[in-house]
C-alpha cells in the first residue's frame, strides 16, 4: 500500500479548566470548588504563570498557532468580562490566534447574563455549550442543579439574541426517577429550541459522588429502558436533522464540535489549570487536582503535573483507536499507517476479528467503525484495546 498522505499541523486545540462552581451538583465527578473571588483572581494569575513555564520549552519562531479553544469547568460562565478579555490578551501575545476557528465557552444557564456574553461574543467566542441537562424542575432539583427548565430557554433565546449561531445543549439520559417519557419530553423541549449541536450523555454514577451515595433512594431505568432511551433519542435527534457523530455527541450539518474532535482523531491538544490534561508529540500530561499543589509547583517553577509520560507505542495505539472508534465515522487505515507506520488490521488482527465476530464492529477496504450494537455497547469495544 501506497504511504498515503494526510494534512499536517493545522495548531494547537487548548482546553483552559476553570474549577468554580455555585454549588456541586450531585452526579459530578469534574474538578470544581465553590467560587471565591479572591482565589479565583489569583488563579488566573497562576494560569498565565503556567502557560509562561509550558512555552519556555517552545523555541522562539516555533509554531504556535491556536486553532480551537475551549473554555471548560466548572462554571466558565462565572468568568467577569474583564478577566476573559485579560486572558485572551494575555494568550494573543504568546499564541497565534488569528487561525482560532472555534472559541467555545461552557456555560450554566442561571449565569448567562446578556451584558456580559455580549462582551464575551464581543472577544471571539463563537460558540455557548450550556448544561442544561433536563428539561424536567423534578429531576433538575433532584440533581441538585439550581437552574428550572424556564430559565433554560430564557437564557438560549437571550444567547440567540445576542447573535450566537453555535449553541450545544448538554443533556443526560437515564436520570434518577426518569421515567421513558419524561426523558422524551424533555429532549423534544431540547430539539424545539433548535441548537446546532446536542451532547446527549448516558448518566454515569460515579465513584465519590453524592449520587453515588444517595442512589438506593433513587429509582433508574432497568437495561432495557436504557437502550430505548438511547435509540429513541437518536431516532429524534436525526429526524430532527442532526447527525449522530460521535457515541454522545450529535450536530447539523458542519457544526460538529471540532475542539472535541482533536481529541477523538489524537490531534495535539494543551490543557491549562487544575486537573486539565495535555497530548503532543507522544506525550500525555495531567495536571495536580488541588490549588495548594497547583500553587505551589507553579511557584517552584515547576509545571503543575501529576502526570506526565511518553506513551509507549503499544498503549498509544490502543489509546488512538479506543478515541477514534468513538466517532461514527471510524478510524481511517490511512490515518493509523500515518500514524504508526503499520496496518491496523495486522496490529490488532485478533482483537478486530473477536469484534467482528461479535457484531460489534465493522470492517471495509478503508475504514473500521462500530456497529450500531457497537455504539451501545461500546466499553465492551474499547476492553479489547486497553
Ligand atoms: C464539564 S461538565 C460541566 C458543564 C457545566 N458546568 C454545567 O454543569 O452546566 C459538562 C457536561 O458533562 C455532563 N456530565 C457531567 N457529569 C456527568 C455524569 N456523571 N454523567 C453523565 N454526564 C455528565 C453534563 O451534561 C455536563 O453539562
Ligand atoms: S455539573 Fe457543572 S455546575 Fe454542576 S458541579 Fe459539575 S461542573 Fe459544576
Amino acid at each position: 500500500m501506497e504511504k498515503p498522505k494526510i494534512s499536517s499541523f493545522k495548531g494547537f486545540h487548548v482546553y483552559i479548566h476553570f474549577p468554580f462552581c455555585v454549588s456541586k451538583c450531585i452526579y459530578c465527578d469534574f474538578i470544581s470548588f465553590k467560587f471565591q473571588k479572591p482565589l479565583y483572581k489569583k488563579y488566573f494569575d497562576y494560569l498565565k504563570r503556567e502557560i509562561d513555564l509550558f512555552l519556555e520549552k517552545f523555541p522562539d519562531n516555533s509554531e504556535k498557532r491556536i486553532s480551537t479553544l475551549y473554555l471548560g469547568g466548572g462554571t466558565p460562565s462565572l468568568i467577569e468580562e474583564d478577566l476573559l478579555s485579560s486572558l485572551l490578551s494575555f494568550l494573543r501575545s504568546r499564541f497565534d490566534l488569528r487561525t482560532l476557528s472555534e472559541f467555545t465557552i461552557e456555560a450554566n444557564p442561571e449565569s448567562i447574563e446578556k451584558t456580559k456574553f455580549e462582551a464575551f461574543k464581543a472577544l471571539g467566542v463563537n460558540r455557548v455549550s450550556i448544561g442544561v441537562q433536563s428539561f424536567n424542575d423534578e429531576t433538575l432539583r433532584i440533581l441538585g442543579r439550581i437552574h428550572d427548565s424556564k430559565t433554560a430557554i430564557e437564557k438560549i433565546e437571550l444567547l440567540r439574541e445576542i447573535g450566537f449561531s453555535n449553541i450545544n445543549l448538554d443533556l443526560i439520559f437515564s436520570l434518577p426517577n426518569e421515567t421513558f417519557d419524561m426523558q422524551v419530553r424533555s429532549l423534544k423541549s431540547a430539539i424545539q429550541l433548535n441548537p446546532e449541536h446536542v451532547s446527549y450523555y448516558a448518566l454515569m454514577v460515579e465513584r465519590g459522588t453524592l449520587l453515588n451515595r444517595m442512589k438506593s433512594k433513587f429509582k433508574f431505568v432497568d437495561e432495557k429502558i436504557w437502550l430505548k432511551e438511547f435509540e429513541y433519542g437518536k431516532r429524534l435527534l436525526e429526524d430532527a436533522g442532526f447527525i449522530h457523530y460521535e457515541i454522545s455527541n450529535y450536530a447539523k450539518k458542519s457544526y460538529e464540535c471540532l475542539h472535541n474532535i482533536s481529541y477523538w482523531k489524537s490531534y495535539p491538544y494543551l490543557g491549562f489549570g487544575i486537573s486539565a490534561g495535555g497530548f503532543y508529540n507522544g506525550i500525555r500530561y495531567v495536571n495536580v487536582k488541588s490549588f495548594e499543589k497547583y500553587f505551589e509547583k507553579i511557584d517552584k517553577g515547576v509545571l503543575p503535573y501529576s502526570f506526565k509520560k511518553r506513551l509507549p507505542v503499544d498503549i498509544a495505539k490502543g489509546e488512538f483507536i479506543m478515541m477514534g472508534l468513538r466517532l461514527l465515522e471510524g478510524i481511517g487505515f490511512d490515518e493509523y499507517y500515518y500514524k504508526f507506520g503499520g496496518f491496523i488490521t495486522e496490529d490488532f488482527k485478533n482483537e478486530i476479528s473477536k469484534l467482528k465476530e461479535l457484531k460489534l464492529i465493522k470492517v471495509n477496504n478503508k475504514n473500521i467503525a462500530l456497529t450500531k450494537k457497537g455504539v451501545q455497547y461500546a466499553n465492551i469495544v474499547f476492553r479489547e484495546f486497553i
